[in-house]
């Protein structure tokens, strides 16, 4: 199937051979193909027509797979001086230096590599180059950026909720050029929400898992929450972080707390804060390519409405309370780890209808508190049974249901445009 796409690829190009997206993208899947001296040709041709970054970037990584490790070494240096805090060159660098046996400038590269991304681990790397005692280094280093170890086969279901983030935010991320050359727009994010508890985060980070990218995750709350002349420099600290860090997912959790109904949001102070975040939400000043932006919160309702124009917040997504079949996997997930007996999941699933994936967490840590309790008592330590988390269920009701009687409210009288449908679809109201 690649090699059809090259095929196509290159007959567009006979027809318009200055096309440079068109040719990236050719040069690129060849080089995924491992096709590399054709991929070395178009990149040569390319460094006249062009000279970006991720041109010279292709062209090191070519000589990085033809073993010439030295040239790729030279193109590196050069592009470090640009951006010295770019993942992607450093960890490509990482690698080449480590194979010309430069051992003392590989450990200083892979240092850096490590501060960008505390999480990052490669099993040659590691055993090469990663000293003993890193750690404190990295844990003074964004905290909130991640290499998620999660992807959508983790999640359970929620497939309608996976095909649209593939066709908004996976699918120009990995091919851009396609995307470019037929002048489609990309960019604009989507918001997630609906019941805490149900996986808003948790499919946020898969999205991340998916496409090998970093996560960033960042609570509006904590920004707000520090002074707020503050807030401004915050916020724009982490879309720069995040511009240097692509391809990401920058996740805003709780965007709510930017909504208009917070009384300082009102006055011009909250206002500006606003103002700055859709400013870069457009990326008026500067580039969000490779920046996929993700929200959530649990009260659409109380966002300003400036948020969903197109290419801000522009698809709006309902994450129900997880299915049956979700809810089966959930348990089955968080059961894995502990003592268990006979566990009949089905029956667990039938009896949480309308529970969250929160809601699960908690009645299982109140079954084994029981079971702690008993074995105690008894001086004898039993496994989890169904019957005690069925029992457990008994004592924690689902929390979902008081969101719904707010936001079958909304849906039913202030529903705009459709906004809601989905959640009168789930509550089964017809109007
Ligand atoms: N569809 C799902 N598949 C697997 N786990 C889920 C699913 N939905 C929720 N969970 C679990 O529920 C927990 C809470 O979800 P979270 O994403 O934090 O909720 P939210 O962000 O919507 O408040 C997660 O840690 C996850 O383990
Ligand atoms: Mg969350």
């Amino acid at each position: 199937m690649n090699d059809n796409t090259i095929e196509s690829l290159k007959q567009a190009l006979l027809f318009s051979p200055d096309n440079v997206p068109l040719k990236q993208h050719l040069a690129e899947m060849l080089l995924n193909c491992g096709r590399f001296d054709e991929a070395q040709k178009e990149y040569e041709e390319l460094l006249s027509m062009t000279d970006s970054t991720s041109v010279r970037f292709g062209l090191a990584s070519i000589f990085y797979n033809k073993n010439e490790y030295s040239k790729c070494n030279v193109i590196l240096e050069g592009l470090l001086q640009d951006s010295p805090h770019d993942f992607d060159l450093l960890l490509l660098h990482t690698r080449a230096l480590l194979k010309e046996n430069e051992i003392a400038q590989a450990i200083t590269m892979y240092k850096l590599v490590l501060e960008i991304n505390p999480g990052f681990s490669d099993r040659e790397l590691d055993s090469a180059l990663r000293l003993a005692n890193t750690s404190s280094v990295e844990s003074e280093y964004h905290p909130f950026i991640q290499m998620p170890d999660i992807s959508f086969k983790d999640v359970g279901r929620m497939d309608a909720v996976k095909k649209e983030i593939e066709l908004k935010i996976i699918h120009p991320l990995k091919h851009p050029e396609i995307y470019k050359a037929y002048g489609k727009k990309t960019g604009g994010g989507i918001l997630l929400y609906g019941p805490p508890g149900c996986g808003k985060t948790y499919v946020a980070k898969a999205t991340a898992g998916q496409v090998n990218a970093r996560f960033i995750s960042v609570g509006l709350n904590d920004i707000l929450d520090m002074w707020i002349g503050n807030s401004e420099k915050n916020l724009s600290d982490i879309f720069s972080i995040a511009r240097e860090h692509k391809p990401c997912v920058l996740f805003f959790d709780e965007i709510d707390a930017l909504g208009a109904s917070r009384s300082d949001m009102k006055q011009s102070a909250g206002r500006h804060l606003i103002n700055q975040f859709l400013q870069e939400l457009d990326g008026v000043d500067n580039d969000n390519e490779g920046v996929l932006i993700l929200g959530a919160t649990n009260t659409p309702w109380h966002l300003d409405q400036a948020f969903r124009r197109p290419g801000r917040f522009d698809r709006i997504i309902f994450i129900p309370p997880p299915d049956n079949f979700a809810r089966k996997s959930i348990f089955e997930l968080k059961l894995r780890n502990k003592p268990t007996g006979e566990i009949d999941l089905e029956e667990l699933a039938k009896k949480t209808q309308g529970y969250s994936g929160a809601d699960i967490d908690a009645v299982i840590d109140i079954a084994i508190e029981a079971k702690l309790d008993e074995s105690i008592k008894s001086g004898k330590a039993h496994p989890l049974i169904t019957k005690d988390i069925t029992d457990a269920i008994k004592r924690h009701k689902s929390t979902t249901e008081e969101w719904f009687a707010t936001a079958k409210n909304f849906a039913l009288y202030a529903n705009e445009s459709g906004l809601y449908n989905d959640i009168l679809a789930y509550l089964k109201i017809t109007k």
